[in-house]
């Protein structure tokens, strides 16, 4: 959808310990790319546990659009029928992937090298971002995109008639641009290679190989080299979709830094690519730890279990571990202001162009709560108070932006003064169970009657 409804202000108060166990919902990154790939083979793909939120429930319908059935059995168990690998249809209108940037990426990698056209458009976060990145490698396929200046959407992407395989070396750590292009190349004869310098989550290369295409992974000096053959025709899997660690970081961070806390966080995801924040935070002195651990769907799987830390000091975050956990610098800045000392984020260019500049996004709503943060174009320190003094009494702006939102009800629950957060409804692009699950564990976050 391309503009939720009218904002959805909140305020969140200083609460006691946070108790109990947080079911956190399905995996961003895999229910959008289980849509995919299940459009994308021949016969039933059934999955559980898909994640329910706006930004996937976009894609489920971009997959319609384009001439799979996909049906949803409740409770989080969907099935697709897909229409195999170059069998997408021309959708008849425009696809509208609402907040979501793997949505229109991914599917604008995915109906590239198909003789069809289709027309993107998204929110106003959404077409405010770059895609050029993707774009530009695509038409290395033959494909072709025209859009508004810059590169943003609204965007009619021409599939290429004839494709060629490509080779291309991705040009800033994004999961993706590669996956777009992996996707573009399924439908190329012979085989398309991507190189990454910097890892990336490799849901898409896994997946891809589940769903029996044919893809190696080589590390080499240059990077990741994945070769992908192409023109596969993929069989339909059964997946069941690990819990996020993206979103279990809210109710972890949240836990670190409450008073008296301990939250059991079950069947979350730790593939290496997205548990970054996980160590990060350990190195902070963090009591986290990983219970009862397995695989799950070729997945590694843990129980996290987070309690109240009161001695948690800062620390430089490397910034080679950027890429694993790209999306919790927002919510790492919430418990870096309750720590002692500096917190250090540097090579994080890329958090200015999420679906808000997430810096200056964070910077703000930081400094409107007493804490005080330095920024540069890729990098950005926030200074620690130590627990139980930060000040709060501030308003944030989430800037269409799920995970600032989440990130500054998070800070309200330390805080001395509540803190205010203009508009929460983005948290329903990925997280909609948000507000039960955090006053479950005895969260006081209110909507404020306008
Ligand atoms: C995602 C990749 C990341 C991440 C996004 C999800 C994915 O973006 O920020 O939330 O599912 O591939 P980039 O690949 O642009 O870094």
């Amino acid at each position: 959808m391309s503009s939720h409804g009218a904002p959805i202000p909140m305020t969140s108060h200083a609460c006691g310990p946070l108790t109990g166990e947080a079911q956190v919902p399905g995996d961003k990154s895999i229910s959008h790319r289980s849509l995919i790939l299940g459009a994308l083979s021949v016969g039933e793909t059934r999955i559980s546990g898909l994640l329910e939120g706006q930004d996937v429930l976009d894609t489920a319908q971009a997959m319609r659009a384009f001439g799979a059935e996909v049906t949803d059995h409740g409770g989080g168990d969907w099935s697709v029928h897909g229409v195999g690998v170059g069998g997408f249809a021309e959708p008849e209108n425009v696809i509208d992937c609402g907040n979501s940037g793997t949505g229109v990426r991914l599917i604008m990698g995915a109906m590239a090298t198909s003789p069809i056209a289709a027309t993107f458009t998204g929110d106003a976060s959404l077409n405010g971002r770059p895609m050029a990145r993707v774009t530009d490698p695509l038409t290395l396929f033959g494909t072709q995109a025209f859009g508004r200046a810059g590169g943003r959407l609204p965007m009619t992407v021409i599939g290429a008639v004839h494709p060629v395989p490509v080779e291309y070396t991705v040009p800033v750590p994004s999961a993706q641009v590669k996956s777009a292009v992996l996707l573009a190349g399924l439908n190329a004869p012979g085989k398309t290679i991507v190189i990454e310098a910097e890892a990336t989550r490799d849901h898409t290369e896994r997946m891809l190989a589940g769903f029996g295409a044919e893809i190696t992974v080589e590390e080499t000096e240059a990077g990741r080299v994945i070769t992908l053959t192409g023109q596969p025709e993929l069989t339909p899997q059964r997946i069941d979709v690990p819990r996020d660690p993206s979103s279990a970081a809210f109710p972890v961070c949240a836990a670190l830094i409450v008073p008296g806390s301990d939250v059991r966080v079950p069947g979350i995801g730790l593939n290496p690519t997205r548990a970054g924040l996980f160590t990060t935070l350990r190195e902070m002195g963090a009591d986290l730890t990983y219970e009862n651990e397995r695989f799950e769907g070729g997945e590694p799987v843990a129980d996290l279990r987070a309690r109240f830390s009161p001695d948690l000091k800062g620390i430089e975050v490397p910034p080679e571990r950027a890429a694993s956990m790209i999306d919790e610098y927002p919510v790492l800045s919430v418990v870096a202001s309750f720590a002692r000392g500096q917190t250090g984020m540097r090579g994080v260019k890329e958090l200015r162009v999420k679906e808000s500049d997430r810096i200056d996004a964070m910077a703000k709503g930081l400094r409107a709560n007493g804490v005080s943060v330095d920024e540069g174009p890729d990098w950005w320190t926030v200074t620690g108070l130590g627990h139980g003094n930060v000040p709060g009494g501030g308003l944030c702006a989430s800037a269409l932006d799920h995970r600032i939102a989440m990130s500054f009800l998070v800070l309200g629950m330390a805080t001395q003064k509540p803190v205010r957060v203009d508009d929460a409804g983005p948290i329903a692009t990925s997280f909609p169970i948000f507000e039960p699950l955090m006053a479950g564990l005895g969260a006081q976050i209110k909507r404020i009657n306008r």
